[in-house]
């Protein structure tokens, strides 16, 4: 712009005039450049551009995801009304969005699938269920009058409960206490390929080798606590925190973050492995888009 103000104080020739259109050009381009940076609607993830494509909206807290990848069907409870603390579960299809609450389980809170068996398994606050898809129906199995906190299947279902946030297992219709974190409450909990249990309570997140009593701190938790734990295709652990989600790195024994989120309620990977993610008010996939830059 300064340029072009220069030239327009000298005597305009023909040659300064073309010149001056030029720049003027040149300065147009320029901005159009800066401007499609600015509203790049991608997400950026490893240096690949991901589409964000919004799978439903207008829910209240989305939250605690688990998705059964041989149907690619999303798992997870919102919350029915501000007041008082009333949660439902529900289902989305991730091929056809198509989406349906369950309505069987009073106060659908907690959300599992038997990877092996696409079994899935619900808590609510009267106990444990299992959930037919084809039929859009629950079956109670067990612990009536519990209210179920957080709930992960692998090779036996195991559950936490409110208020105490303890541990146990669940098989054959009987309970049990889960020995390897008796001393501990349990919030979030998964175990990943190598049978190392990953679990967060309002002091950190740790792991802790199946089999093992000892805990190692991976981190204290940030303010707002942990608001999701879930495993990738491959089996790595990834961590959902208000801020965003991160990857469990074992090796190092640190996190990494993935993805920068504004309020983010949960995650999952579908089975393409592509993120999905909650944030207050939607369920959200990440796609990764090669033909993309921002
Ligand atoms: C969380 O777990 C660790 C490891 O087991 C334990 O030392 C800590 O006391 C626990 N915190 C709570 C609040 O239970």
């Amino acid at each position: 712009m300064f340029i072009i103000l220069v030239f327009q104080r000298l005597p305009l020739d023909a040659f300064t005039m073309e010149l001056t259109f030029l720049l003027c050009i040149l300065v147009i381009v320029q901005a159009g450049v800066i401007k499609e940076k600015e509203s790049c609607e991608g997400v950026i993830i490893n240096e690949i551009y991901h589409d964000v494509e919004v799978l439903k909206s207008e829910l209240d807290r989305p939250y605690l995801l688990a998705i059964d990848r041989s149907t690619n069907t999303l798992y997870f409870s919102f919350s029915e009304s501000k007041e008082d603390d009333v949660f439902k579960s529900a289902r989305l299809d991730l091929n056809t969005k198509q989406y349906s609450t369950i309505d069987d389980v009073s106060n659908g809170f907690a959300q599992t699938v038997d990877e092996k068996t696409h079994e899935v398994y619900i808590g609510g606050n009267d106990g444990l269920y299992k959930y037919d898809p084809a039929s859009n129906k629950a079956e109670f199995i067990g612990e009536r009058g519990t209210d179920i906190w957080t709930i992960f299947y692998k090779d036996v279902l195991y559950y936490s409960v409110f208020p105490s946030q303890f541990l146990y297992t669940f098989s054959n219709g009987e309970s049990s206490r889960f020995p390897d974190l008796q001393d501990t409450k349990v919030d979030h909990f998964i175990i990943d390929n190598e049978n190392i249990m990953f679990f967060t309570n309002a002091t950190g997140l740790y792991s802790q080798e199946k089999g093992t009593n000892t805990a190692t701190l991976y981190q204290d938790l940030p303010e707002n606590g942990a608001r999701g734990m879930t495993l990738d295709v491959n089996g790595n652990v990834h961590v959902c925190y208000q801020d965003g989600i991160f990857r469990v790195d074992k090796e190092e024994s640190k996190l990494d973050k993935l993805v920068e989120l504004d309020d983010a309620f949960g995650v999952a990977f579908d089975k393409d492995n592509n993120i999905i993610y909650a944030d207050a008010t939607s369920v959200v996939r990440l796609k990764p888009n090669k033909n993309k830059t921002c």
